[in-house]
This record gives C-alpha cells, structure tokens and sequence, in this order.
C-alpha cells in the first residue's frame, strides 16, 4: 500500500466517525468545511497531487475524486436526514393527516342551459346579439306595435324608469334594433335578462330569455316549425313531439304559443303537465307587418319569423325543478347538483 491511499484512507474514515458522531447541522457543517472546503483537507490533498511521484499520481486523483464523491453524498444525506427528523418533531403539524379539499367554481345551471341553447342556434346559423336592459319605451313597446294605449301592455307587469323609460319586460326590443341597424337577411338570437313585477313559485322579477328572429325572402311558418322542432329535438329527445297552439302578440300575425308533450309523463298526463300530456315552452309568429314598416323594411319582399322562450322555464323542464326561485336562492347546496 503506498503512501497516497493511506493519506485517503485515513481522511475518509476520520471524515466518517465525525459525521457519525455529529447531531446536529451546524457540526455537519463545519465537519464538511474541515474535509471538503476551500482550505479543506481533501482539497488541499488534491491540489498537492503533481507533487507526487509520477507513478503513483493517476491512482492518487483517481481516488480522490472518488472520496470527493462519497464524502459529498454523505453529508448531503446527513443533512437532510436531520432536516427530516426536525419536521416531524415540528408541533401542530401532522403530516399524516388527509389534505383539505380545494373546491372549485363551475358554471350557474342558468349560464349553462343558455350556452347550450345558444350553441343549438348558432349551429343553425344564428348569430348572438344583446342589448340594453335599460329600455326605450319605444322600442320595449311602441316600435313591437304595442302602442301607449294598448290592451296587450296589461300582459307584462311593467318596472318603469320614467314615463318613457323601462326595465325591458322581454328581448323582443332586439328584433327592432337589430333590424334598424341591418338589411334583410338576418338571423339573430338574442339572450338576456329581462323585468317584470311580478313573484310566485314560477315568476321571479327577474328572469332570461332568449329572443329568435329570421327574417328573408319567402319565409313562411313552416320555417319556424322546422327550427323551433329542431331547437326542441336537441334540448330534450328525438321523440318530443311539439304543438302549436293559436295566439296573440301585437307584434306577430299569426301569433302561437308551443308546447311540447310533458317531459315527466310523456304525454299520460301527471302533476306537472295539470294532466293534461303538454307544456307550454315559448311564443312564436309570423313577424307582424307593422313591425317591419316601423324599421323600413319592405313588407313586399321579406317575410320573418320571431320567438322569445324562458330560459328558466325551460331549464326547470328539463331537470325537473319545480320552484324557479331556487335558481336564485344561491343554495350551493341546490347549485352543486348541475
Ligand atoms: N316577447 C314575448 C314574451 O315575452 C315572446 C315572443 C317573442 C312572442 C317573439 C312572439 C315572438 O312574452
């Protein structure tokens, strides 16, 4: 054995019993200093290396760098050993105990049930318009041929801002300012909130809706009972049948109101439905001529087709809730289920 290995020797076994017998970080420290600092023990015999005879130097440094190596990994591994044991003794916390939950936020089942109405519109070519809550009489009413004096103003239980000012009561003041700023052909859908004063279990002051207008050469009702059977086919099931039922808008002739067979009974009739197979879903018509006169259309060339639906009601229908007020309870318990 030469003279060089048993310096190596002798260095890591002193380096070794120190260690074994260090407790604590700051004497691993200053024991790693000791053999591998700047001015370390080791290092200085490394430095020293070409002062050994020729032979013996390739072993010598060879040896070194491999002492070098253990002696590195083995106060690393003594330091985060003790680092290890004083977390665990740290007190207040126990790492065994289960991590705390992170709750994460999702969409209100109202956002969703209009996404996913609008996403069946726009995927029959429709595009998405919204305007003012805030509303002109003229446009709420006037321009939609509901004139001041007119019966058909006792059927929306109005929230006025002024005499000529309202809290929009539907979305149908969107057909009127879309068509004055457009030229036939439109297609528009337009979601939004809309006001009425008005509050039971299916009435809240506030609630969504979502108007449809197309309006373009030779547009007859058959349109509208294509898109509207289409609209129904992909919210609920293939097999829901529609009806259309006679009514009355001031701003479409002919007017009618569709239901579609009852969600819960398929038609036998149960509690929802008033046993009678049907639930009314929407308004729908022909576009009233009136209507286009007061945006400069020409009633000669274009026909159109408007319909305006609850989002509420039709969210209500296809989960089966029976209050619409809990929409807006903010029950996280209520929300948690969509
Ligand atoms: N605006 C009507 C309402 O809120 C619904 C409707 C829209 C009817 C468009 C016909 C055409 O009751």
């Amino acid at each position: 054995m030469n003279a060089p290995s048993n310096m190596l020797e002798q260095i890591q076994s002193d380096a070794l019993e120190s260690l074994a017998a260090a407790s604590d970080e700051s004497v691993i420290q200053e024991i790693q200093t000791h053999f591998l600092g700047r001015k370390g023990v080791l290092t200085h015999f490394l430095r020293n290396i070409s002062d050994l005879p020729k032979e013996v130097r390739p072993e010598a440094g060879k040896s070194a760098n491999v002492l070098k190596k253990k002696l590195e990994t083995a106060f690393h591994n003594a330091l985060s050993d003790i680092q290890t044991a004083k977390q665990d003794q740290e007190p207040g916390i126990d790492i065994t105990l289960p991590g705390r939950p992170v709750s994460c936020g999702a969409f209100h089942p109202l956002t969703l049930m209009n996404q996913e109405i609008c996403d069946v519109f726009k995927q029959l070519g429709f595009e998405i318009v919204e305007g003012p809550e805030v509303e002109l009489d003229y446009y709420n009413f006037e321009a939609l041929n509901i004139p001041k004096d007119h019966p058909a103003r006792d059927m929306q239980d109005t929230f006025y801002i002024s005499d000529n000012v309202v809290l929009r009561t539907h979305t149908s003041p969107l057909q009127i300012r879309t068509m004055e700023k457009r030229k036939p052909p439109v297609r528009i859908i337009a979601p939004g909130k809309v006001y009425r004063c008005d509050s039971d279990i299916t009435h809240t002051p506030m609630f969504q809706q979502i108007e449809g207008l197309l309006v373009d050469k030779n547009i007859h009702f058959g349109h509208l009972k294509g898109i509207l059977t289409t609209f129904v086919h992909h919210i609920f099931d293939e097999q829901t049948l529609l009806r259309f039922r006679p009514s009355f808008f001031p701003f479409t002739e002919p007017s009618a109101e569709v239901d579609i067979q009852c969600v819960m009974c398929r038609g036998d009739g149960c509690r929802v439905c008033s046993q009678t197979g049907w639930l009314e879903i929407l308004g729908a018509g022909m576009v009233h001529p009136a209507v286009f006169e007061n945006v400069h259309y020409d009633t000669d060339q274009y026909t159109g087709f408007a319909f305006g639906m609850g989002i509420e009601r039709i969210a209500m229908l296809k989960y089966g809730i029976d209050d619409l007020r809990k929409f807006y309870d903010n029950d996280i318990r209520f929300l948690n289920q969509f």
